[in-house]
Order: structure tokens, then sequence, then C-alpha cells
């Protein structure tokens, strides 16, 4: 397990995009925190990095919560979901979670509790965890980061 903290929302996507240099196709990141804890800047960092290799500029990748998944598609694919408007397994299906982490992209979601399912059951790749908290004293741009690599 690795631990950061970061004090703005750069350095929590420079954090991610140092995390993103060892993602491969089939990996699945689960980014999991409350609500404004960062989890969609992170995101960012990783597609920002993946993605940029000079030619795309800095990419700013905006919240699926009401897509539910945003595609990029820079060589790379990468699958960006947001589960929080999600209820069941049936709605993963739906949402082409399961075709995602199956042979062609990379997978990021957040708000993977909302749904109880064991994620390691489906996933090819590596699986991390990344977990974002606020400071509680209310430093405002204060965040706790853990990354876990749990296969
Ligand atoms: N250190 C930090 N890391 C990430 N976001 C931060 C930080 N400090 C303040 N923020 C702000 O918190 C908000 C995080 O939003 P977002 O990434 O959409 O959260 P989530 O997806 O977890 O709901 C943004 O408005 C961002 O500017
Ligand atoms: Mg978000």
């Amino acid at each position: 397990m690795r631990k950061f903290e970061s004090d703005s929302p750069q350095k929590t996507e420079s954090i991610a995009k140092e995390f993103a240099k060892r993602l491969k196709i089939d990996d699945f990141v689960s980014i999991k925190g409350g609500l404004g804890a960062g989890k969609t800047r992170f995101s960012s960092g990783i597609i920002s990095f993946l993605c940029h290799s000079g030619k795309n500029g800095n990419i700013f990748a905006l919240s699926p919560t009401y897509t539910i998944m945003n595609a990029y598609d820079c060589g790379i694919k990468i699958n960006h979901f947001d589960f929080y408007r999600l209820k069941t397994i049936y709605d993963l299906e739906n949402c082409g979670f399961f075709d995602s982490l199956d042979g062609k992209n990379i997978t990021i979601a957040e708000w993977t509790d909302i749904i109880g399912i064991d994620y390691k059951k489906y996933i090819i790749g590596n699986y991390y965890v990344v977990d974002m908290q606020k400071d509680d004293d209310g430093k405002k741009e204060k965040r706790y980061i853990e990354i876990k690599k749990i296969l």
C-alpha cells in the first residue's frame, strides 16, 4: 500500500499521473471516497497522462455521473465510469462495465461500493483501489490518498 497527501487539485493530478505509469490494458482502477473527495480529479490525472504523449495536450476529464461512462480512445482505450446512480449488477451489465473489463481497455470506476459485488471475480489484469479522504479538520484542499494493489 502507498499513502500520499495532497494539498491541491494539481497535486492530486500529479499523484495520479505518477500512478498511471504502471497501468496496462485489462487493468481496473476503483476509486473510492465521498462526494468531492477528488475521485474525478484523480481519474483526470490518469487519463491525461495516458492520453497526453505530446499530441493531445492536457486532457481534463469530466465527471461521468450523468453519462455513467465516458470513453477515451487515444491509442489506448480508457473507459471512465461513475456508479453513483446505479443500483444493481444488471445496471452494471447494461452500462457496459463487464464488456470494458474484457480485453481491450483500461477501466476506471468511481463509487464502486454502491454495487455489492466481488469485483475480483471479473478482473483479468491488475486491480487497484484508490481511497481518497478529505481532511476532518477542515483544511479545504487537503486530501489523503491510499493506493492498494489488490490483484
Ligand atoms: N487536494 C485536492 N485534490 C482533489 N480535489 C481537490 C483538492 N482540493 C480541493 N479539491 C476540489 O475538490 C473537488 C473534487 O471534485 P471531484 O474530483 O469531482 O470529486 P469526486 O469525484 O470525488 O466527487 C474539486 O472541486 C476540486 O477542485
Ligand atoms: Mg466524481
